[in-house]
């Protein structure tokens, strides 16, 4: 299949262009490079331009013979979404009913979203259901449920297949190190955590100790890119084959805390790693963990790399080598 990749050229969206080609299909990424990376395109064509743009992308998905569109294009700051909604709204939502608009003209309607466990915002029970009540409790959330909603109506209205994924904490990086998480700033705990043990940043904090935990520190789902890349790729074919719109956790249904990733970090650099403790970070929810079974049951798709110590092995020859090349600045 011909696929159009959205934000093909930031972390997640060149893993999966990565995925794309391993799995012997045809990546052409869509990229404002914004936020993204021309280094991370290496599996395909990079269209430079805006999913506002809606002649752009009609012509790209015409030209290319587009079968069907990975949509990861947005911005992913949940902080910032509490300052400036508006930009959250636009780079999320708007950029996402311009590029449906734009595949319905060009007669493409089988699509992947990307998602994220934010639409559940504080969750009453953790592992969290598919079912789980919709509460975004940030703006990034909100718009991306927002978006939910647009793939459920064009599925209704339009004969679409859509399927959207909601990731937990994607992390990790490609096993070869040939791409890796490039953020800036970056504000995600497992960059931040190694390049402060590579003496790169200063100590990590440790927001909240005091957390209902068994450490007292929060609990995430982390999941590697690579296995969420091969998702999107199950979840392409899974619409090909004529499978209904849906929308899927992709985590691992096992959590790790702050300080559990910290020790991870401290076993693969040998030494400890310099830290603070901090109060809570507003709006952090104690605990974020996936009930893992739908994916695996409709996708056929298992994780394989998210073990945390994995996930911090990939992490780890990628920042090194984003320092040794020069990429990576703080
Ligand atoms: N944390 C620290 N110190 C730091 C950074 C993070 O203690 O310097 C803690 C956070 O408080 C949180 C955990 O580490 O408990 C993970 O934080 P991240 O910022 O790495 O990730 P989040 O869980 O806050 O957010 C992630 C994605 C978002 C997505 C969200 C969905 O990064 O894009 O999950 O819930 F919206």
């Amino acid at each position: 299949m011909n696929i159009l990749v959205c934000g093909g050229a930031g972390f997640i969206g060149s893993h999966v262009a990565a995925a794309l080609a391993a799995a012997g299909h045809q990546p052409v990424v869509f990229d404002n490079l914004s936020a993204g990376h021309r280094w991370a395109v290496q599996w395909g064509p990079l269209v430079e331009g805006d999913l506002l743009d809606q002649a752009l992308v009609e012509s790209t998905l015409r030209t290319h013979r587009i079968d069907a569109v990975v949509q990861l294009a947005g911005s992913i700051n949940v902080g910032e979404s509490m300052q400036n909604p508006g930009k959250y709204f636009r780079n999320n939502f708007a950029i996402s009913l311009s590029l449906l608009e734009a595949m319905d003209a060009a007669g493409v309607r089988r699509i992947v979203f990307s998602s994220t466990a934010a639409v559940y915002g504080i969750p009453a029970t953790s592992p969290i259901p598919e079912h789980a009540p919709k509460a975004p409790i940030n703006p990034y959330g909100e718009a991306k449920y927002f978006v939910e909603r647009l793939l459920h109506w064009y599925t209704q209205a339009r004969g679409f297949q859509c399927l959207a994924l909601r990731y937990f904490n994607a992390a990790g990086a490609d096993a070869e190190a040939r791409i890796g998480e490039m953020h800036s700033p970056e504000t995600h705990l497992i960059p931040l955590v190694i390049y402060a043990a590579m003496g790169q940043r200063p100590p990590v904090k440790i927001f909240g100790t005091d957390y209902p935990t068994p450490d007292g520190t929060a609990v995430r789902d982390y999941i590697h890119v690579a296995d969420l890349a091969r998702a999107h790729v199950s979840g392409l074919e899974y619409l090909a084959a004529g499978g209904a719109s849906n929308a899927l956790n992709l985590g691992t249904g096992q959590g790790a805390s702050v300080l559990e990733v910290l020790a991870a970090v401290a076993q693969v650099s040998g030494q400890p790693v310099p830290h603070e403790f901090h109060d809570r970070r507003a709006g952090d929810p104690p605990h974020l963990v996936a009930q893992a079974g739908q994916a695996a049951s409709l996708l056929n798709w298992q994780p394989s790399r998210s073990q945390i110590l994995t996930i911090v092995e990939d992490a780890w020859r990628w920042s090194r080598k984003a320092i040794d090349t020069g990429l990576y600045s703080e």
